[in-house]
């Protein structure tokens, strides 16, 4: 994470050579081409440096002229020594932010030696996030400066470990997590944002923890309080965090779970906890709640906003509480939609305190980026994580794993809606390895779907015509329908002949003959 007080933490140790990904911002060495290639790479950071024209050769070179031959013994020394002072740099892979919408694949030089308070971590898979898909379409901090490499969580094996880390050694597995960056081969993490795996969790498991459980877990316990016999509402409930909350909302005995997803994915999020799935593409669902709880819900978590934002509200039951965590709405397709934006927060009810009170319900919000400087918090949340994880309690949900050069297709996953579960990429993977997605049922629901839309647009058009030849000629469509029926009725007639059972219809033949 490039937290502020990170920063400042690294700068006090070892201001002058700071890792070059430690705030997400520097400049990478060498463009290797966008998502979809996977050049090897061989380019060491001396190449790099002659590629650019700035060869610690070409100074000497100038020097030697001034200076005469005493110079040139004294070069030779010095390329001597430079040769023994300075190893190559080792060049690693990152996916980049690199342009809106853009997304790259880039070398970029690397710290041999992990900073002070820092591990140095070869990377086995990481986590997609909605953050990522946000900041892509421009909507995450439209600050954010680019290029910038991407990814929040991680897993690996610690390869090296800086000074004054005394919690970890060479070779541990360890789960990390950070404010961009980690979309990367090999990174150099804060030690204190590192955790040790339990031995019984896969890699892919470990990186579907950290943002979506983090977040799960201090929005139902530290603000949502939630206790047995009480129901909460969970939206997006078969992605990342919609399947961390149910599991965790689980824990406690007699809970309610109403869940919104996308009708594939109900089944899967029955088996996860959910009590009732509602297919909020087709129905309403403050309708479906109401009708199994009349009284609404005491808590609601919310990560769409605009109109959702005013429905959460509206749905609590006195004393309820509703927490904002997302803006989900604002996207739509892979794009930035300004319209849709403006409409979002256009539409985000604003409260007043007065109405609270008149209301008997509270309004929380939650950004996990912005808890990055709670160390301590986090840290205790993710020690209660693995015991869960220990326990049997949470299990993530893996929908899918890509390589970092299809990361283009992971994120489109998210956004067509298609996921069930955590959607992961590994450096790991071969670039063109074929991704196993099992999009039979999605598919077959989206067919059905539009089906039903084209079936409703020919009836709304039907009734439509039907209306506006009935305004105009009155009188003549009666007998145009008159008409019409005699004509249906003489037509009925063969057809009737035709419906004859099998051994009648050689007669008729041969009559016809
Ligand atoms: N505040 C924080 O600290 C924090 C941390 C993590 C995540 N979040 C928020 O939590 C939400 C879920 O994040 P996640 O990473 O777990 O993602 P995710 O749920 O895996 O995201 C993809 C799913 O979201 C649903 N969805 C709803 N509206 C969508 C839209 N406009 N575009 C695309 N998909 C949409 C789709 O499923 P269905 O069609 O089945 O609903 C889709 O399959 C996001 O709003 C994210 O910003 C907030």
């Amino acid at each position: 994470m490039a937290s502020d007080s990170d920063n400042k933490e690294q700068t006090e140790q070892k201001p002058a050579a700071p890792p070059a990904e430690q705030n997400g911002q520097d400049a990478p060495v060498k463009t290797e081409g966008n998502v979809e290639k996977n050049e090897a790479n061989n380019t060491t950071a001396a190449e790099e440096k002659k590629e650019n024209g700035e060869t610690s050769t070409k100074i000497e070179d100038a020097a030697a002229e001034t200076n005469g031959t005493e110079k040139k013994d004294g070069e030779a020394v010095k390329e001597k020594e430079e040769k023994v002072e300075e190893p190559a740099k080792p060049t690693v892979r990152h996916v980049f932010l690199h342009g809106k919408h853009k997304l790259k694949i880039r070398q970029k030089e690397y710290e041999v030696t992990p900073p002070a308070k820092h591990v140095q971590v070869r990377v086995k898979v990481v986590g997609v996030n909605f953050n990522d898909l946000m900041a892509k379409c421009g909507l995450y901090k439209p600050h954010l400066k680019l290029p910038t490499p991407l990814g929040w969580e991680a897993t690996g094996v610690i390869e090296a470990v800086g000074e004054e880390v005394d919690d970890f050694k060479v070779g541990d597995r360890v789960i990390c997590y950070k404010e961009f960056g980690l979309w990367t081969e090999l990174a150099n993490v804060p030690a204190d944002q590192c955790f040790l795996m339990p031995e019984e969790m896969s890699f892919e498991e470990g990186a579907a923890i950290p943002v979506n459980y983090i977040t799960a877990y201090l929005m139902l316990f530290e603000f949502g309080n939630l206790r047995s016999g009480k129901s909460v509402l969970i939206h997006m409930a078969a992605g990342g965090v919609g399947i961390a909350t149910t599991q965790l909302a689980m824990t406690v005995p007699d809970v309610t779970i109403f869940g919104t997803a996308s009708a594939h994915k109900h089944e899967t999020i029955k088996e996860n906890g959910v009590t009732h799935p509602i297919d909020y593409r087709s129905k309403d669902y403050v309708e479906e709640i109401l009708k199994e709880s009349p009284k609404g819900v005491d808590i609601v978590l919310d990560p769409l906003s605009g109109n959702d934002s005013a429905k959460g509200f509206g749905l609590l039951k006195p004393l309820g509480k509703i927490i904002h965590y997302g803006t989900a709405n604002a996207v739509q397709g892979e794009g930035r939609n300004l319209l849709k934006v403006a409409k979002t927060w256009w539409q985000s009810s604003s409260i007043s305190p007065t109405h609270l009170m008149a209301q008997n319900k509270s309004v929380c919000g939650f950004h996990l980026g912005h808890l990055f400087s709670e160390k301590e918090l986090l840290r205790e949340t993710m020690g209660q994580l693995m015991q869960l994880f220990k326990d049997g309690k949470i299990k993530p949900k893996i929908d899918s794993v890509w390589p970092f050069e299809q990361a283009a297709n992971a994120m489109s996953r998210m956004h067509e809606r298609k996921n069930v579960g955590k959607v992961l990429m590994s450096p790991e993977k071969a670039a063109d390895e074929k991704v196993e997605v099992d999009d039979t049922i999605a598919e077959e629901q989206q067919k059905q779907e539009e089906e039903k839309k084209e079936d409703k647009k020919e009836e709304k058009k039907e009734a439509e015509e039907e209306k506006k030849d009935g305004e105009e000629k009155p009188e003549e469509k009666k007998e145009e329908a008159a008409e019409g029926e005699a004509k249906e009725d003489a037509a009925e007639a063969p057809a009737a002949e035709a419906e004859k059972p099998a051994e009648e219809a050689p007669a008729a033949t041969e009559e016809s003959k």
